[in-house]
């Protein structure tokens, strides 16, 4: 027990003894707190004091993840220890993210004068998210409260109510002096040359806090035990020979045992293991191993495969806790790419359940997420994929998001259940189809999207465009952005939210209606390249053909047809398009129309004359 016994009560110790395995592999801390707090003091002044200070030269190496935080290798006579040092919400986030899943504990640096902040609620909360179980609270600076006991008593009982809701299995308190050394270095005999000989703190008979670092574990109790390897080749030199390598992400398999390629489900038995020191009965967490099969199933790169009794979910949609880790908000039902540790597709969050204040951990309704915000939402795949709850495995049960575009991290996640509706849900195919629909129209049906600002003239060019092809006999239908707001989307106003909703119903729609065999022609001032992408991706590739409407802006408000720019200059108008919403230009549009320079009816004909080169138009006209 690490203090008085007045706070015994308070202190959640599962007593998990450091195996020998433990004490051979370094322990990997997280040391945390707000600026002050004494992190940074306690690791300089270990590296000043400490006899068995190794130098900084293995670190660089391992500070490549993440260039901007400190890493500190130090050992003491009984093991060694990497730390992390990490200041900014920015960099925490990011560093839990990389490293979470080999981080075995983390100490909490809080100012005995501060006490409780709120950065340290946010960063308590982190690493119970991410499923860091070894926690100890350094009350540091206790020369500023005068050694007080009570002061300590308070804040330790402040924290233990606030991590009551969280899930830490072993939390230590240690009370701390930076100034005078107390409590915190390893033994007397290497800290009796800066400690003065008085106790300040007679009250605490607890360990010191590098004697609670040497006696955490490195065990999780996140239990990564089932069986999961990650294919990264497989050989097929003949018929009768069938291998693959790959890395083992957890657990271990034996010769003889059966295994599952998860996603096309198909098992076989181990004829023979070759690990990383030649054929082996067995294999391990760590190794890389080539496993030699009964039978040739099914196995391509990236697949992961687990031991028959214990497989990984395999789904395209489930619920996760996400942080947010970009300025840019988070919009719903945008499409992400998400990143797993075998494989990328892309994803949208179709549902933020609620976002979790971290201070109280109350459950807010919200409806987007921002910088360093954690909500709890569903996610549809474009594909199911492997994965395990993270609660179970941590490298297969995380994820991160990716801006599109800029190939940003937007955000992490942690998978918490598989969602099954994707398996009770099936397309059916009918005996009518769109082949069909459009021999009957006698056209290839397609969908002419036209984007710019409002006032561009999208609207006046796909109605003569309309014209020209219902004269032609073509059986056309044009969604129009005001119109559609009229009924389907009277819901949706113009954040960059509801822009997103709005075209993702829109470019569903048209999906219906080109399966419906007509030529659709949609006009949205659609704003994100990441939205028109999302319906480009809808349809086949000669089926999309983006139309850029590209009018300067200046000749927009020029025009003013409903007098909105007027409006949204006069500040009447909010969000409005060009003034106080964004407008990302197409990069690679099929065709770029200059309506400043010419009038809608020109500007139709040339879009005639591309959908014939292209043949959705070239049926002569009827009579
Ligand atoms: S989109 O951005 O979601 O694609 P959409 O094309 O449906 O917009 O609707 C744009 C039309 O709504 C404009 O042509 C304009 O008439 C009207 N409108 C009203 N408020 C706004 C606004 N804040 N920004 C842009 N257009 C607006």
């Amino acid at each position: 027990m690490s203090h008085s016994n007045k706070n015994k009560d308070h202190e959640q110790n599962v007593n998990i003894v450091p195996s020998s395995q433990d004490l051979r592999d370094p322990l990997h801390l997280l040391f945390c707190g707000s600026i002050s707090s004494g992190k940074t003091t306690f690791l300089s002044r270990l590296l000043d004091d400490s006899e068995a200070v190794f130098t900084d030269q293995n670190l660089v190496a391992r500070s490549q993840i993440d260039s901007h935080k400190a890493l500190r290798y130090f050992e003491t006579d009984k093991r060694q220890f990497i730390a992390a040092e990490v200041s900014t919400p920015i960099q925490y986030t990011e560093h839990i993210v990389a490293t979470a899943s080999m981080t075995n504990a983390a100490v909490i640096f809080i100012d005995a004068s501060q006490g409780m902040l709120n950065e340290t609620r946010h960063h308590s909360y982190m690493l119970s998210l991410f499923g860091i179980k070894q926690v100890v609270l350094a009350v540091s600076n206790m020369e500023s409260v005068d050694y007080a006991q009570n002061r300590f008593d308070d804040i330790v009982s402040e924290f233990n109510e606030f991590a009551g809701q969280l899930n830490f299995e072993v939390l230590h308190f240690v009370p701390i002096s930076l100034l005078n050394g107390d409590n915190f270095l390893i033994t007397q005999a290497v800290t009796l040359a800066k400690v003065s000989s008085k106790n300040n703190m007679p009250w605490y008979s607890g360990l010191t806090l590098i004697q609670q670092l040497e006696k955490f574990s490195t065990y999780s109790s996140i239990k990564n035990s089932s069986f999961r390897l990650l294919v990264q080749s497989v050989d097929r030199p003949n018929p009768d020979f069938f291998s693959f390598r790959g890395s083992i992400i957890s657990g271990s398999i034996s010769q003889g045992m059966t295994v599952v390629a998860s996603l096309s489900g198909r098992s076989t038995q181990i004829k023979k293991i070759v690990g990383p020191s030649g054929e082996a009965p067995s294999a391990t967490s760590g190794q890389i191993a080539t496993l030699f099969m009964k039978d040739d199933i099914d196995i391509g790169p990236s697949d992961i495969i687990a031991h028959e009794d214990s497989q990984p979910d395999v789904a395209d949609q489930f619920a996760a806790h996400i942080i947010w880790m970009n300025s840019d908000v988070m919009l719903p039902e945008r499409t992400y790419v998400i990143r797993f540790i075998n494989t990328d597709t892309t994803a949208r969050i179709t549902d933020l359940v609620h976002k979790i204040d971290t201070n109280t951990l109350n459950k807010l309704a919200a409806k987007s997420l921002e910088l360093n915000e954690v909500g709890y939402c569903k996610l549809a795949l474009d594909k199911a994929v492997t994965f395990d709850v993270y609660s179970d495995n941590r490298q297969t049960g995380a994820f991160i998001l990716i801006d599109q575009y800029s190939d940003v991290t937007v955000g992490a996640g942690m998978i918490d259940f598989a969602l099954r509706r994707a398996s009770n849900i099936g397309w059916h195919n009918m005996q009518i189809d769109k082949s069909v629909r459009a021999a009957v129209n006698n056209q290839k049906p397609c969908v002419v999207w036209f984007t710019g600002f409002s006032g561009s003239g999208k609207s006046s060019i796909a109605d003569h465009l309309e014209q020209k092809l219902h004269e032609a006999g073509k059986r056309t239908y044009l969604l129009d952005g005001d119109n559609i707001r009229f009924g389907l989307n009277r819901d949706l106003g113009f954040t960059d939210r509801d822009r997103v909703e709005n075209i993702r119903r829109v470019a569903e729609v048209a999906k219906l209606l080109v399966d419906a065999g007509l030529i659709v022609l949609a006009s949205f001032i659609s704003p994100f390249r990441s939205e028109r992408q999302m319906a480009r991706g809808l349809f086949n590739d000669d089926e999309f053909v983006e139309v850029f409407v590209d009018t300067p802006l200046a000749i927009c408000e020029q025009r003013d047809p409903k007098g909105l720019y007027k409006k949204a200059r006069a500040g009447e108008l909010k969000n409005f398009t060009g003034i106080d919403s964004n407008y990302e230009p197409p990069m690679q549009a099929e065709v770029v129309l200059k309506s400043g320079e010419y009038d809608a009816d020109t500007l139709a004909d040339e879009l005639v004359e591309y959908l014939i080169s292209k043949g959705n138009a070239s049926i002569t006209v009827r009579h």
